[in-house]
C-alpha cells in the first residue's frame, strides 16, 4: 500500500491505495473516481476499455465514501489534483457506503455540526486539522529547543485559577472537584522545580458566551518561567509567535491554500510586535483615528452591498436564457453572493455598536471583542497591550510597582480583527501581598495554601501566559468561528456528537 502524498516516488508504477471515494462521476466508457486515503486527494480513472466488466461493474458500484482498495499505474499530471492519477487496473470495494449525508452541494452550519464525525473528512476540515497539528508540533519544537519542560498540569482541581465565576464543578467522591481553567498556577510549582516549564492541556471555561471566539473545552499551551520579569516574558511569547506562523508558511503552503488565506499578513508576523500600554489603547480606541477608521469601514461596506445586490440582479436576469452549465455557475456565485451579504449585513448592524463603544470606552473598563478587533485593525501585525487595571485581571497579577492600579499583565491580539490570542503577566510574589489578594477575590484560603508556599520558600519574580491554541488556529487559517479549530467542539448548547 502507498500513500497518496508518496505517490511522486511511484511515477509509472503500479500501486495499491486504500481510501474512501471522495468524489465520482462518469460518462459511457470512463470513471472518474477521487480517492482520499487522509494524506490527500487523487484521481483514479477507470476506462471501460482497459480494465474487465468484473473491475468496471464494483466501480460503478462505489458510492461517496465508500471504501476502497484500489490499484493502477501512477501518471504524473500537474493539472490533476495533487499531481498525479491513477490508472486502474483493479478495484476492490471494502464497504459500500450508505447514501451520505454531506453531499458537495451548501449544508447549514448546524446541520454540519450534528455531523461533525462526518464533516471532519471534508477538505477544508481536513486542512484545518493538519495546520492545527502543524501549530502543535511547532510551539513543542519552540520550546523545547530553549530548554523547556514539558510538564502537566491536572484536569481535576480543588481551586479556581481565573476566578470563581466560570467554573465546571464534578463530584469528586465526598468533595466537589473543579475543571481546571488554567494549567499555570501548577505550571508556577513546577517552575519552581525546573526553572522553565510548560502544560499543554484541555483548560474548562464555564462563561455562557455564545461567540465565534468562545469554547467550553479548549486547549492552552502554557509556559511559565522563573527569575523573568514582564519584558522578558513579552519577548518569549512574540519569538514564540514568530516561530509558530514561520513553521506553519513553510510547510503547511497546501493547506493554506484550500483555505484560500491570504498569506501576506502572516508573513509580516515578525518579532518585534509593536507594544502599548492598557492607557494608550484606551486613547486609541478614543481617538478620531478610530472614529474615521469605522466610518470608511461602514462605507466601503455600504458599497459592497451594493455591488453585491448588483450583481445578484444580474445574474438572475440571465438566468432565464442560460445553458444547463452557466446554471450551475450561476447558482454557485449567487450561494457565495448570499453569503457574503449575510455577513456585509451583519457588520453593518454592528458598526455603529462599536463605534459606539470604543469611542467611550473609559480608563478601568475591561476591551470587549470589538473594542480588540478594533486595536489590531489599526496595526497590521500583532500588538502586545500590557499594564492592565487591576481590577479587570485575575488575583495573581503583579501590580506595577509605580503605580498600583495597574497590573503587569500583557495579551497579544492577533492582528485583521482576531484579537486576543494570548494572556499572561508577572505573577505577585510576595506572601502577604498574594495572602491579601486571595482575601479581596474571596477565593477559600485553605484551597490555596499550596500556591502561597511558593511565596515562603525561595519565592522569585516568575512569569508565564497562555495561549489559546483554537484562536490560534482561527487566526493562522483565517476562519471566523472556533467551531471549526478542533475536532469535536465543545460551546454552550454543544456537547453532540
Ligand atoms: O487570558 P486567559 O484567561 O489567561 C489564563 O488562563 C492564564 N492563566 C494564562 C497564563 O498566564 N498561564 O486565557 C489565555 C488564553 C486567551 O488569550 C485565549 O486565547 C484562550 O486562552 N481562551 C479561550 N479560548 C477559547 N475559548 C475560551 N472560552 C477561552 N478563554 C480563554
Ligand atoms: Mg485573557
Amino acid at each position: 500500500m502507498v500513500y497518496i502524498d508518496k505517490l511522486s516516488d511511484f511515477v509509472d508504477q503500479t500501486v495499491e491505495l486504500k481510501g474512501w471515494v471522495y468524489n465520482t462521476r462518469s460518462s459511457k466508457k470512463l470513471i472518474f473516481l477521487v480517492i482520499r486515503d487522509g494524506t490527500g486527494l487523487c484521481q483514479c480513472i477507470v476506462s471501460k476499455d482497459e480494465v474487465d466488466d468484473e473491475v468496471w461493474n464494483k466501480a460503478e458500484e462505489l458510492t461517496q465514501e465508500s471504501s476502497v482498495s484500489i490499484s493502477g499505474r501512477v501518471v504524473a499530471d500537474e493539472r490533476s489534483v495533487g499531481g498525479h492519477e491513477l490508472h486502474v487496473s483493479d478495484v476492490k470495494p471494502i464497504q459500500i457506503a450508505e447514501s451520505y449525508p454531506i453531499t458537495p452541494k451548501e449544508h447549514g452550519v448546524e446541520f454540519l455540526m450534528e455531523n461533525r464525525h462526518l464533516w471532519l473528512r471534508s477538505r477544508r476540515q481536513w486542512a484545518i486539522m493538519r495546520v492545527r497539528n502543524r501549530i502543535i508540533y511547532s510551539l513543542h519544537e519552540f520550546f523545547q529547543q530553549q530548554g523547556f519542560i514539558q510538564m502537566d498540569a491536572p484536569i481535576f482541581t480543588g481551586n479556581a485559577a481565573e476566578g470563581t465565576t466560570t467554573l465546571f464543578s464534578t463530584e469528586y467522591f465526598d468533595e466537589t472537584a473543579y475543571l481546571t481553567q488554567s494549567g499555570q498556577l501548577y505550571g508556577e510549582a513546577m517552575a519552581m522545580a525546573h526553572g522553565k516549564i510548560y502544560t499543554f492541556g484541555p483548560t474548562f471555561r464555564a462563561e455562557k458566551s455564545k461567540t465565534r471566539r468562545h469554547l467550553t473545552e479548549f486547549w492552552m499551551i502554557e509556559p511559565e518561567m522563573a527569575f523573568y520579569d514582564l519584558d522578558m516574558n513579552m519577548e518569549l511569547a512574540e519569538s514564540m509567535l514568530s516561530h509558530l506562523v514561520d513553521q506553519v508558511l513553510k510547510d503547511c503552503s497546501e493547506e493554506l491554500e484550500i483555505l484560500e488565506r491570504n498569506t501576506e499578513p502572516l508573513k509580516n508576523v515578525k518579532a518585534p510586535f509593536p507594544r502599548l500600554t492598557y492607557t494608550e489603547a484606551i486613547e486609541l480606541l478614543n481617538s478620531d483615528k478610530t472614529k474615521k477608521m469605522l466610518d470608511e469601514m461602514e462605507s466601503s461596506r455600504e458599497a459592497e452591498l451594493q455591488d453585491l445586490k448588483n450583481e445578484k440582479e444580474e445574474l438572475q436576469k440571465e438566468y432565464g436564457q442560460a445553458k444547463k452549465g452557466r446554471k450551475v455557475q450561476i447558482d454557485a456565485r449567487i450561494r457565495e453572493i448570499s453569503m457574503r451579504t449575510e455577513e456585509v449585513e451583519e457588520d453593518l448592524r454592528n458598526i455603529p455598536h462599536w463605534r459606539d463603544k470604543a469611542l467611550n470606552i473609559k480608563w478601568g473598563e475591561d476591551f470587549g471583542g470589538s473594542d480588540e478587533t478594533i486595536l489590531t485593525l489599526h496595526f497590521d501585525s500583532p500588538i502586545m497591550v500590557y499594564g492592565y487595571p487591576a481590577e479587570v485581571k485575575a488575583f495573581y497579577m503583579k501590580r506595577d510597582p509605580e503605580d498600583d492600579r495597574v497590573a503587569l499583565g500583557v495579551d497579544v491580539l492577533a492582528p485583521e480583527g482576531y484579537g486576543e490570542i494570548v494572556g499572561g503577566g508577572q505573577r505577585e510574589d510576595d506572601l502577604d501581598i498574594l495572602k491579601k489578594r486571595i482575601k479581596e477575590h474571596n477565593l477559600p484560603e485553605d484551597a490555596f495554601k499550596w500556591y502561597t508556599d511558593l511565596r515562603r520558600f525561595g519565592s522569585v519574580p516568575h512569569s508565564g501566559f497562555g495561549l489559546g491554541l483554537e484562536r490560534a488556529v482561527c487566526w493562522i487559517c483565517g476562519i471566523q468561528h472556533v467551531r471549526e479549530s478542533i475536532p469535536f467542539p465543545r460551546m454552550l448548547g454543544r456537547l453532540y456528537p
